[in-house]
């Protein structure tokens, strides 16, 4: 099912998410194709739980290949529940950023450019991935939602942060996660 996804001033945003203790549950996979349809729906790289009004840490994410965005980088889809994200090394990364919880702008987020992220799939099964470039950011920015941050406080450069059609005028709309 499609659902509304919360906007930047929503309480419920800023809120620590719980871990989840149980898998294989009706609810679980209930929570999991609500997000997969509303993600798909709004064409966004990714989506967290908190984002429809759910308190647990769970996110999705994935980008296919789109002839749309010739240069965004393919992440594969991902279900990630119960997350640790630890920097791989000091070297920050900056580029773009969106997210469905914000929509209509963009701003220039700086993060950690390698990092190797924790957490189990949806039947539990714990596995790890060593990541760079558009998917260490996109997993960061997921992640980030499970505590309650949005990508605005972590934009430094102000006049970096703005209107997508003021920013990229006649350019087609990004991704949003
Ligand atoms: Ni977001």
């Amino acid at each position: 099912m499609i659902r509304t996804v919360l906007r930047m001033g929503d309480p419920r945003l800023l809120q620590r998410a719980q871990p989840v203790t149980r898998f294989d549950t009706q609810e679980l996979r209930e929570l999991l194709r609500d997000l997969r349809d509303t993600m798909a729906h709004l064409n966004g790289a990714g989506l967290a739980a908190p984002q429809i009004g759910v308190g647990l840490r769970v996110v999705i994410f994935g980008v296919r290949s789109n002839p749309r965005y010739p240069q965004a980088e393919e992440v594969p889809d991902t279900v990630l529940i119960n997350p640790l994200i630890e920097p791989l090394s000091g070297e920050i990364a900056e580029d773009w950023e969106g997210c469905l919880s914000v929509p209509g702008l963009r701003g220039w987020v700086p993060r950690p450019a390698r990092v190797r992220y924790a957490g189990c799939d949806e039947q539990g099964l714990r596995f790890e991935r060593t990541v760079q470039g558009f998917h260490a950011r996109v997993v960061q920015h997921e992640c980030d939602h499970l505590d309650g941050i949005l990508y605005p406080m972590r934009v430094r450069d102000f006049s970096r942060f703005g209107f997508i059609d003021a920013l990229f005028p006649g350019e087609p709309l990004p991704l949003e996660e």
